[in-house]
């Protein structure tokens, strides 16, 4: 062992040490018969071909080549290169015995300039063709998103893409429409879009995502994410209508959208304020989508009051789409990584708050960590919360649970040695699917599929290469793929767990 991958698995000893002796013990907990599983993986980060067989350019193009400081001196022009490998990741997959990928369509590799006049790229709809039916051929079922993070350039240069609801929607409805058409006989998991809320804060308010708007430049921090949000609530709507209407009955497949959210825990259980701001902090977070889409209504209250005038009204049509359409969604898809704790600060508020001045961190107020930290200082292991907001979301919105997203990268992943034997993700992945089992079993939730995030390692956003979150390492010089552990103990804890359950 090097001398670097010695001192990581000491750390991770460290880690593990704090882990046993707690309620962190894998207990290998059973799971339903058809319980599927398998992995995700987005466009952008992973395809690579960035100008290949005429595919346009997106916002992550111009962000990541503009200023590339933004993403670690990174882009994903290259990245795992799936669009000329996926024969070979499609095969990976079944030799691991996954059931189901979830994939993302590039929006400019399909139509370039993404408008709802503008030509479409036969050859971008083939790609998409081939891995969907290289998919099928291996027995593995594909759930496409139509809408990971990558907004055609052309559309941003014209009119701002989300901050104009009225051309993003009619642009958006026409590209999905386009994907309903040739590839929803073979296609029956949908998922129009990814993380809104990501979307509208992080790339419309931190800036940290493209488009990267931030109180430095020219824009209006105070106003712009909820618009964003508002234009995919709406967006979504429409195109959830006309699947139901023009292809469902014929294609019979589902949809739905992805809400990523932590679960938060009071900062100091003993105040009611923060005991409040736990549940607020979830309403700004997943109620802000998940309202509006899975029941047909308003924006929750406590948004309302706080934002006021910053926050956009549905008029009496719009709500009238949202009633007529929240039913049609199969399934709630969850992104779930970690757990945080809420704490009600009364300092003033920035005037482009967004939290309902609710601050966040990893420690509550007796100085006690959430969970052992993976190598992102925020995703740290915290299983008892993933099932609390199971729980939440099936309270609050009562559909079947899809767990679009989780995972972890691990501490000194960057060595190989530490990377192939991920003991840190092992332990993440098993307790977290323990807690799929007690929200099962023992609370009576249903939660029907599971992908790891993510298939394998690829460009993570601003991160660029750093944070490895796959459970296949990709080796960036050559693009060799390799199994981790974790890919491995998926494997056979699926067939484990769910062996012999009625
Ligand atoms: C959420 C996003 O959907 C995905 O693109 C990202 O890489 C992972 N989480 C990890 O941060």
């Amino acid at each position: 062992m090097s001398e670097e991958a010695n001192m990581w698995a000491q750390a991770e000893q460290t880690v593990f040490s704090q882990l046993t002796g707690s309620d962190l013990l894998v207990e290998n907990l059973k799971l339903p018969a058809d319980f599927i599983w398998g992995a995700a993986t987005s466009a952008y980060q992973v395809e690579g071909g960035a100008t290949q067989d005429g595919k346009g350019r997106s916002i992550w193009d111009t962000y990541t080549h503009l200023e590339p400081s933004r993403t670690n001196g990174e882009n994903a022009d290259v990245t795992c290169d799936h669009y000329n490998r996926f024969e070979e990741d499609v095969k990976l997959m079944k030799s691991l015995g996954m059931d189901t990928y979830r994939l993302s369509i590039a929006w400019a590799r399909v139509i370039p300039l993404g408008g709802r006049h503008d030509p479409i790229n036969e050859a971008g709809i083939t790609f998409y063709i081939r891995l969907i039916d290289t998919l099928l051929a291996h027995g593995i079922t594909p759930s496409v998103t139509l809408y990971h993070w990558d907004v055609p350039q052309a559309l941003y240069d014209r009119y701002k893409a989300f901050l104009n609801t009225d051309e993003f929607r009619a642009d958006f409805e026409r590209y999905a429409r386009l994907c309903f058409t040739r590839f929803g006989d073979r296609v029956k998991s949908w998922v129009t879009f990814n993380e809104p809320y990501i979307i509208s804060i992080f790339g419309h308010l931190n800036g940290s995502l493209a488009p990267g708007h931030c109180l430095q430049a020219e824009t209006d921090t105070k106003t712009e994410p909820w618009r964003v949000g508002h234009t995919i609530i709406l967006s979504h709507a429409s195109v959830v209508r006309i699947y139901a209407e023009e292809f469902q009955p014929s294609q019979n497949g589902r949809i739905s959208i992805v809400l990523n959210g932590h679960f938060y825990e009071p900062h100091d259980a003993t105040k009611q304020a923060d005991i409040d701001a736990a549940q607020i902090r979830l309403e700004f977070y997943v109620g802000w989508f998940g309202d509006p889409i899975f029941l047909g209504r308003d924006y929750p209250a406590s948004m309302k009051e706080y934002l006021g005038h910053r926050l956009p009204r549905f008029t009496p049509d719009d709500l009238e789409l949202l009633k007529a359409t929240c039913s049609v969604n199969a399934f709630y898809g969850m992104n779930h990584y970690s757990t945080k704790f809420a704490r009600q600060l009364t300092t003033p508020a920035a005037e482009d708050d967004w939290t309902r001045n609710i601050e966040e961190s990893s420690v509550n107020s007796k100085g006690e960590e959430i969970g052992p930290a993976s190598s992102m200082p925020w995703l740290r292991i915290a299983p008892s919360g993933f099932r609390k907001l199971l729980n939440w979301a099936w309270d609050r919105y009562q559909l079947p649970i899809m767990v679009t997203e989780n995972g972890c990268p691990c501490p000194g992943e960057a060595d190989l040695e530490v990377a192939i034997n991920d003991q840190f993700r092992q332990r993440y992945l098993g307790l977290y699917l323990d807690s799929i089992s007690k929200a099962i079993y023992e609370d009576g939730i249903k939660v029907q599929g599971y992908y790891a995030w993510s298939l394998m390692d690829n460009f993570e956003w601003s991160s660029g290469y750093g944070p490895r979150y796959g459970i296949v390492h990709v080796d960036f010089e050559t693009l060799k793929r390799t199994p981790k552990g974790s890919a491995y103990y998926l494997q056979q804890t699926f067939q484990e767990r769910r062996k012999d359950q009625a």
